[in-house]
């Protein structure tokens, strides 16, 4: 198994000596991997202050920038490789040079200058994944403004909420791209949600769209429709002053204090609201630059490649950040993995020779579904090193990822982490340590993961790439992360440990629910359904599902009595409000079932029986203790809905 991987970056030995490092000196080993792969304009002067904990302060009053980290350091040696391969669904390519790139983001950002943002102003991104969405985050980098990506595939309506709580200045969007053959408008939705808003000045358009005139017609009438300036990006930038590239090159980044929030992604809590994960500079920057290169084995002459879009933090932290740290050429890809044929990967992999593919479970669950077939015809020899991140892959999957895509010779590295981590806690280190199939592995040297006697994963010491905060709600943050044990960030995830300190992931210990991969929340699909006047009351749970990982069941209790209703009318009910959420949250959220009863089980206490649901949305009898449940006749009639 380790036959590809002869001198990984971390050898076994080396793999020995950080974690014999980090546990003797943990801070100044710290402070040692900081000083030699981060450029500061300004040297730190403490490597951790830890007096109002868990607000804590790495590498305290370093200045750098996360862009030029990226893309400025890699100029006198690396200015001609390829940074960023791009192909779209319909087979349209482009390579970027880092010399190319670095002149887009300076373009960009002396652009997003003159109109105003300043560092903290907040930029929310509604884009798909294309070159120009990495030059607007890169760009957003380069000047301290704060950028909020948000997931293409949420509606309008989720991404008002966003905006609105952010402020944001400037929304940047573009008018649509192509999805499983079909043009997903994402300036309707954009200019949809900033209606009524009063915070965003510019509208900023990419028309990566030029040729469709149908779209292109859609899109100026609603342009001629809103009260708000639509700057037309690719135009403006075409003028003289943004073409002196020198010029250009010598306005100075903005030099951040290592502390300074330098993102917001809002992720899903086991609340109805989400949560804007605040993550500071010099640290973030650390770990995932190191990350990448410890777990994805990066090399010079590696073609990279992540499935994740920049909508997620995979996206931000191992596509427009980690890998662009490390100088790697990487491939993006805009559109869907079956279209037009479930084989678009593979010819992907074959036609760039992709030798490091980063991707999700759901993912492989579908590939093993769509058949050997689509896979067989092409070759995937390029391919070193697999991964694997989002959700349990479990060893069945894990078997057929190994055998079929990595010809029983790749690693696989399955990273566990979150959003608020920044970047991989978990996972073993290819070369050094071997996988074990469907158990994520050790804590990263440097990562202090523990687990509770009631099974609950934790993380014992802060480090550098942990988030900062909640956007907004600093109660939160104390109370969901760090209120639970003593001194520690809980992430809310089971697992359990074996003799080797393999750490195996059970799921979640709280509503957080994880579909496709995509994190959400059952009490955010209970306040979308309550904005319905057509539920009085609703629960919301999760089943396994095939290929998904996880399904939603919705239970609803409808206002009016439809129970004479035929089933057709019953049918229809149902899809009305099923189109609900996804006009809610988006199309990703979109339950399997929803099924009506006229009450939920309930505990005397009045708290929803969330268990004894699960198993009625599965079809099961409820096993276990119901003596708590108030009225034991609602079992029947809801099973009898099933
Ligand atoms: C789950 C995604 C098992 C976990 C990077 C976590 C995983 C949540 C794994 C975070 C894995 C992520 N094995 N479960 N390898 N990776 N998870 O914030 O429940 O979108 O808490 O970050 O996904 O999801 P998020």
């Amino acid at each position: 198994m380790e036959a590809k991987l002869k001198q990984a970056n971390i050898s076994k030995e080396e793999a020995l000596k950080l974690r014999e490092n980090f546990k003797t000196n943990y801070l100044e080993t710290w402070a040692k991997l900081a000083k030699e792969n981060i450029f500061f304009k300004e040297e730190f002067t403490e490597i951790l202050d830890d007096s109002s904990k868990p607000e804590y302060k790495w590498f305290l009053n370093g200045k750098t920038n996360i862009s030029y980290n990226c893309l400025d350091i890699h100029l006198p040696d690396k200015a001609e490789k390829t940074a960023l391969i791009f192909e779209d669904e319909a087979g349209n390519s482009e390579h970027i040079s880092y010399k190319e790139l670095h002149q887009r983001v300076i373009r960009f950002s002396a652009y997003l200058k003159d109109i105003g943002i300043k560092k903290g102003d907040r930029v929310c991104i509604y884009m798909s994944l294309c070159p120009e969405s990495i030059i607007a985050m890169q760009a957003c980098m380069r000047i301290g403004a704060i950028h909020s990506v948000v997931f293409a595939g949420f509606s309008a309506h989720a991404l008002r909420d966003r905006i609105n709580e952010l402020e944001a200045k400037v929304l940047i969007t573009q008018n649509g791209f192509t999805r499983k053959n079909k043009s997903i408008e994402l300036f309707k939705a954009a200019s949809e949600a900033i209606l009524e808003n009063d915070s965003v000045t510019n509208l900023l358009l990419f028309e990566r769209m030029k040729n469709n005139n149908e779209l292109n017609s859609r899109t100026e009438k609603l342009i001629s429709e809103l009260d708000i300036k639509v700057n037309l990006v690719e135009e403006e930038i075409r003028d003289n002053k943004y073409q002196d590239i020198e010029k250009l090159s010598s306005i100075e980044p903005e030099w951040l204090e290592s502390n300074e929030t330098s993102f917001i992604l809002y992720t899903s809590g086991s609340t109805g609201k989400p949560k804007g994960i605040e993550h500071a500079t010099a640290g973030y920057l650390l770990w995932t630059k190191l990350s990448s290169k410890w777990v994805f084995d990066l090399k010079d002459d590696d073609i990279y490649w992540c499935t994740a879009d920049i909508g997620w933090i995979t996206g931000h932290s191992y596509v427009t950040y980690g890998p662009l740290a490390n100088g790697a050429t990487q491939l993006i890809y805009e559109g869907a993995p079956n279209s037009p044929e479930p084989n678009r990967f593979w010819e992907l992999i074959e036609k760039y020779k992709v030798s490091i593919f980063y991707t999700a479970p759901t993912a492989i669950r579908s590939f093993a579904q769509w058949g050997l077939e689509y896979i067989e015809k092409h070759d995937l020899s390029s391919l070193r090193l697999l991964g694997s991140v989002g959700e349990p892959i479990g060893s069945e999957t894990w078997n057929w990822f190994y055998e079929h895509i990595g010809n029983s010779k790749c690693p696989i590295v399955d990273t566990w982490w979150q959003t608020e981590t920044g970047g991989v806690m978990i996972t073993s280190l290819p070369g050094a340590e071997a996988a074990k199939a469907g158990v994520a592995g050790p804590a990263l040297p440097g990562i202090s993961a523990e687990i509770s006697p009631e099974s609950l994963l934790y993380i014992s010491k802060p480090w550098p790439s942990m988030l900062k905060g909640i956007y907004k709600n600093p109660e939160r943050f104390h109370q969901a992360y760090w209120s639970k044990i003593e001194g520690s960030y809980l992430p809310g995830d089971l697992a359990s440990q074996d003799e080797d300190g393999y750490i195996s992931i059970g799921g979640r210990n709280d509503d957080v629910i994880n579909i496709s991969g995509h994190r959400m929340g059952t009490a955010e699909i209970e306040t979308a359904l309550a904005k319905s006047p057509l539920v009085s009351e609703s629960a919301v749970v999760a089943i396994p599902h095939a290929i998904k990982g996880q399904g939603l069941v919705c239970f609803v209790i409808l206002s009016e009595n439809t129970s004479n209703d035929s089933e057709d009318k019953q049918k229809e009910l149902s899809q009305k409000l099923s189109e609900h959420i996804c006009y809610e949250i988006g199309a990703h959220a979109r339950p399997e079932k929803i099924i009506s009863c006229p009450a939920l089980p309930k505990t005397r206490s009045g708290k929803v029986m969330r268990r004894l649901l699960q198993e009625i949305a599965q079809g099961k009898e409820p096993s276990g203790d119901i003596s708590t449940l108030e009225e034991k006749s609602i079992l029947k009639d809801l099973l009898k809905n099933i």
